[in-house]
C-alpha cells in the first residue's frame, strides 16, 4: 500500500509480522504507545490485501468509534483525508458505521456499549481496541461471539484472525485469560508489548509528565504495557452497586468539566432524580483536544440532556470564558479538594432506604476504571473523578442552594 505514509516502528513492525501466522494476537502496551494506530494500519493491510472480505473493528464505546478510531483513520499517516474522500473507500455509511471499499472488502465500525450490534453473520476478522475498558459484565461474552464469528464470511476463502490494542488490567483479568493464561489462552496466539517509550514519535515532554504522575501497578500498566495489579481505590466502589444500565427519570443536570492535554480533558453529565440522587449519564474523555472540540461535545451533551450549568477545573479561565461565549453557562470550580471527594465517598454508602446516592451509567467506562483506583492520597489517574468532584461539590450546601443556583 505505497499510498500510505504510515512506517512501523520496530516493536509494531514485529506485530504486523505476525499478521497471518497466529490467529490472536494481543497489543500490550503503554499509553501513547503506538497500539491504536498500528491496530488501524492492520486493519486497512487486511481490507486492502484480501478483496471482498469482511472485518470489525471494535472501541469500548460508540462515542470512541467516532473520537478515536476515525480520527486515527483519517490520520495524515494512514487515509490522511476524510474517509470518504479517499480513493480506496467506495462508500461511508455513518448512519451504519460502515465502510466499502473499493475492492469490494468491507469493514463495521462498532461500540461495545451496544453489545447486540455484535453479533451478526460470520467475519474474517476483528480489531478491539482498548479492550481493558469493556465492561467487566460484558468482556467475557465478547470473547465469545468474536470467537464465534471469526468463521469466516465465506469459509475458507479468506486467513481469519483477531487482535486487541490494550493497555493492559490486572493478572487474572478476561484479557490476561485470553492471551496469558498458560494453561487456558487461545491457541496459536502471541502477546506482543512495548514501552511508552519504545514509540520514538511520542514527545519526550508526554512521556516525563505521564512517568511523573504513574506509581506503583499503575506505572507498571501505563508505561510498560504490564499486566498488573493495583491496590482498591478509597471510594470502596463497587460496580455491582453503583453501575447502572437505564437512568431514572431526571430532574436536573449539572456537569463537570476536567481541561487538559497531555492528560485527558473530561466532561461528565450528572443528572438528579426527583430526590437528589445523582447519575452520571455520560462521559468525554480524550486527551489532545482543542478547546473548540470540547466545547463542540458540551453543546452536544446539552442537546442530549438539558442545559446545566458546567463546574469547570478554575485553571484555565480563558477556556470557561470561551464555553460562556459559545452559549454554555460555566462556572469556575469553588470548592476544595478534600471536599468534594468527600462528597463522592458519603454518596456511594449505602442509605437506609438500602439505595445509593451516585451511580454511574456502564457508558462511562474511563469514569469507572478511575473510580476503582483512585487514591485519595495520589493526584494520579484522577481526570473524570476530577470533573465529577467539581460537579458534585455543587451540591454540598443542600439541594435547595444547587436547585435554585444560578449565576
Ligand atoms: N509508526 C509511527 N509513525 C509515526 N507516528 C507514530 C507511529 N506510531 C505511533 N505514532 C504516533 O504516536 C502517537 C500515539 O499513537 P497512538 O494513538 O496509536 O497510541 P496509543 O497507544 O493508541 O495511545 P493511547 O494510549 O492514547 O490510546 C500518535 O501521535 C501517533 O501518530
Ligand atoms: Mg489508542
Amino acid at each position: 500500500m505505497a499510498e500510505f505514509k504510515y512506517e512501523p516502528f520496530f516493536n509494531q513492525l514485529c506485530f504486523h509480522l505476525g499478521r497471518y501466522e497466529y490467529f490472536a494476537r494481543l497489543v500490550s502496551c503503554g499509553s501513547g504507545a503506538g497500539k491504536t494506530i498500528a491496530g488501524a494500519w492492520e486493519a486497512l493491510e487486511w481490507a486492502y490485501d484480501n478483496p471482498g472480505s469482511v472485518g470489525y473493528l471494535f472501541e469500548p464505546t460508540f462515542k470512541m468509534v467516532k473520537r478515536v478510531l476515525i480520527p486515527t483513520l483519517q490520520d495524515d499517516l494512514l487515509l490522511g483525508s476524510p474517509l470518504e474522500s479517499h480513493n480506496f473507500v467506495k462508500n461511508y455509511n455513518r448512519t451504519d458505521s460502515m465502510i466499502e471499499f473499493t475492492n469490494g472488502s468491507k469493514w463495521w465500525m462498532i461500540g461495545m456499549d451496544d453489545p447486540e450490534s455484535a453479533e451478526g453473520p460470520n467475519v474474517d476478522y476483528i480489531w478491539s481496541d482498548e479492550t481493558r475498558l469493556i465492561h467487566r459484565n460484558r468482556i467475557d461474552t465478547a470473547f465469545k461471539v468474536w470467537k464465534r464469528r471469526l468463521r469466516g464470511s465465506v469459509p475458507g476463502k479468506y486467513p481469519v484472525g483477531f487482535w486487541c490494542t490494550t493497555t493492559p488490567n490486572e493478572p487474572g483479568s478476561e484479557i490476561w485469560k485470553q492471551f496469558e493464561d498458560p494453561e487456558n489462552k487461545i491457541q496459536n496466539s502471541n502477546v506482543y508489548r512495548w514501552s511508552m517509550d519504545d514509540n520514538p514519535y511520542l514527545e519526550e515532554q508526554y512521556k516525563a509528565e505521564m512517568k511523573a504522575s504513574h506509581t506503583g501497578g499503575l506505572y507498571d500498566r501505563f508505561i510498560l504495557g504490564l499486566f498488573a495489579a493495583v491496590g482498591a481505590g478509597s471510594f470502596g466502589f463497587d460496580s455491582s452497586k453503583h453501575v447502572f444500565k437505564k437512568p431514572p427519570v431526571i430532574r436536573q443536570v449539572i456537569y463537570g468539566v476536567d481541561f487538559g492535554w497531555t492528560n485527558p480533558s473530561v466532561i461528565v453529565a450528572v443528572g438528579f432524580d426527583g430526590d437528589g440522587r445523582a447519575y452520571v449519564l455520560e462521559e468525554f474523555h480524550q486527551r489532545r483536544i482543542h478547546s473548540e472540540t470540547l466545547i463542540e461535545e458540551a453543546k452536544q451533551m446539552v442537546q442530549r440532556w438539558g442545559s446545566g450549568i458546567f463546574y469547570c477545573d478554575s485553571s484555565e479561565p480563558r477556556t470557561i470564558e470561551e464555553m460562556r461565549l459559545a452559549g454554555l453557562e460555566a462556572v469556575p470550580n469553588k470548592s476544595k479538594r478534600e471536599e468534594g471527594i468527600r462528597e463522592i465517598g458519603g454518596r456511594l454508602k449505602k442509605k437506609p432506604d438500602g439505595r445509593y446516592r451516585l451511580q454511574i451509567s456502564e457508558n462511562c467506562v474511563n469514569l469507572i476504571f478511575e473510580m476503582q483506583v483512585y487514591l485519595e492520597s495520589k493526584k494520579e489517574n484522577d481526570h473524570a473523578v476530577d470533573a465529577l468532584r467539581y460537579a458534585l461539590a455543587s451540591t454540598i450546601r443542600g439541594p435547595a442552594r444547587f436547585f435554585v443556583e444560578s449565576f
